[in-house]
């Protein structure tokens, strides 16, 4: 680690004597820390269950040309009503948050021109998008705001980045997303070096559902009962702006937050599609919700109260990266930041006028719930929950793959640096190759909790501390919450070669260097 890494990492943690590196923590210790945090901003109280969920909108291609849908984002800022009554500077892409929806096809390219009109660079990464490196958004990758020429003296503080800036746009970029992978889940969101963390949190996240004729062929429930819902938490103040415990509020020079929310940032109001605490009113029928957790750094365990009689009321279908073979009738689902669970609820199971809270069973108040479905009559539902969603999914790699890998997930809580294998992250560092074509073994070890997320390589899940996977590992991911452990998974890459990073998605914990080079090569 550099001198200069490291003081770096010393300041972003608001601390002036850290020596050691790797200091054990236990999970007991992140609680206790956790439990600080939440006391430490109150919001405005807010009324739950009294505002309507809303859905956002699908974005029109600005050109269909054959064979590319081109869309055109001009990222902006602007403010939204989240807090009845109040108004939110938020920043956005293409003027609302959560973003607009892009929906899009297997097969058929998408390019989005992204114009930054923000404040401050900005990057774009399609998290689960299985895209070439120079669309990946890598972190780097700058567009600088249109009309700054000369970002010296604001990144950092201090010359250019240190991977050098041939990847760096002035003004707007255009990504382009080959879509060559089966439907899923996918979202898109900020992904600048240092700073993801707050911009997200600011409003920069946005759904990117991918289709396919496979699942379009399954009797899914389809039209207004398939639903994307992104949670996210936040702080606000009485105004109405979002609290975020940034050491520098304009996001342009010093990285990082507040030491006591050095292991993530996780606000005391649950937003469901930018909305707090919403109700939604369903049919008695069945229905798809895609979720999101999009939140910073908070996980959450979800389940339906009441649960429906006999229980499994959450039939998990997806996964980050598409379907799994078969559903699974859960009575909860353990979701960390950036992964995705496609469900399917059937309000059919409860009476007429019940309401069913979406509740967090790892939240206290006021997280422990999310939000409210409050159930009508029944109605026509034509839909079906396959036996069979996928009957060829890829087969689990031979376990006996050649090579293993082993990634450490340490710190970034209890001022202990955020690291991965015991060192910070450094741009011009190479820390894995990869040859293009193989499925590897990853080991990676948590301590305490870590949210793994690999760029470009979707995984399955071998083993979690020796024990099989569980049902709703069963599909293929790329992300998952490991809680202090051991997790293996198959890992592949057999579509592009070039630099990729991998890194923790508690976001704070990415901003804070938690974060690794990896090249596949030729
Ligand atoms: Cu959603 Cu690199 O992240
Ligand atoms: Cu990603
Ligand atoms: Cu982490």
């Amino acid at each position: 680690m550099t001198d200069k890494l490291s003081r770096r990492s010393l300041l972003r943690m608001g601390l002036g004597g850290v020596t050691g590196l790797a200091l054990p923590a236990t999970v007991a210790t992140a609680v206790a820390a956790r439990l600080a945090l939440e006391a430490a901003h109150t919001s405005p109280s807010v009324d739950r269950f009294a505002v309507p969920l809303t859905i956002p909108p699908v974005l029109t291609p600005y050109d269909a040309a054959e064979p590319t849908d081109i869309y055109e984002i001009r990222q902006v800022t602007a403010e939204a009503e989240i807090l009845p009554g109040l108004r939110t500077p938020v920043w956005t892409y293409g003027g609302v948050y959560p973003g607009p929806t892009i929906e899009a096809r297997r097969g058929r390219p998408v390019s989005v021109r992204h114009r930054n009109e923000l404040p401050v660079p900005t990057v774009v990464h399609l998290h689960g998008g299985v895209t070439p490196p120079d669309s990946d958004g890598y972190p780097l990758d700058l567009v600088l705001p249109r009309g700054v020429h000369d970002w010296q003296g604001h990144h950092l503080g201090a010359g250019p980045p240190p991977g050098g800036t041939a990847g760096v746009a002035h003004g707007e970029r255009t990504y382009h997303y080959p879509n060559d992978q089966a439907a899923a889940t996918l979202w898109y969101h900020d992904h600048r070096f240092d700073f993801t963390g707050p911009s997200v949190y600011r409003g920069l996240a946005g759904f990117y559902l991918l289709r396919d004729e496979a699942e379009e062929s399954l009797p899914l429930p389809r039209g207004r009962r398939e639903i994307p819902l992104m949670i996210q938490d936040r702080f606000f103040n009485e105004d109405g702006t979002f609290f975020y415990p940034s050491l520098d509020p304009t996001l342009v020079e010093r990285p990082g937050v507040q030491a006591l929310f050095a292991d993530g940032v996780r606000g005391d109001t649950i937003l469901v599609n930018g909305k707090p605490w919403p109700f939604l009113t369903v049919d008695g029928a069945r229905y798809r919700f895609r979720v999101l957790n999009g939140s910073n750094a908070r996980a959450y365990r979800l389940r339906l109260d009441p649960p429906p009689p006999g229980g499994g009321g959450l039939v998990q279908i997806g996964s980050d990266a598409g379907l799994l073979p078969r559903p699974i009738p859960l009575d909860e689902v353990y979701i960390g930041p950036g992964e995705r669970y496609d469900v399917i609820v059937d309000f059919s199971r409860y009476s007429a006028g019940s309401r069913v809270v979406l509740a967090n069973g790892d939240g206290d108040e006021p997280t422990a719930q999310v939000m409210r479905f409050d159930v009508g009559s029944r109605a026509t539902d034509d839909s079906v929950i396959p036996e069979t969603l996928v009957a060829d999914l890829e087969p689990m790699p031979p376990i006996d793959a050649p090579t293993t890998r082993s990634f450490v997930f340490t710190g970034g809580q209890g001022g202990i640096p955020a690291t991965i294998n015991y060192r910070t992250f450094q741009a011009d560092r190479l820390d894995a190759s990869v040859p293009l074509g193989e499925t590897e073994i990853w080991s990676i070890k948590v301590d305490p909790e870590h949210p793994f997320h690999p760029h470009l390589g979707h995984f399955r899940i071998l083993d979690r501390n020796g024990e099989p996977p569980e049902p709703q590992d069963s599909g293929w991911k790329d992300t998952v919450q490991i809680r202090a452990g051991v997790v293996r998974v198959a890992i592949r890459f057999s579509t592009y070669t070039g630099r990729y990073v991998l890194h923790c998605h508690n976001l704070e914990h990415g901003d804070m260097m938690m974060m690794a080079n990896y090249e596949v090569i030729p």
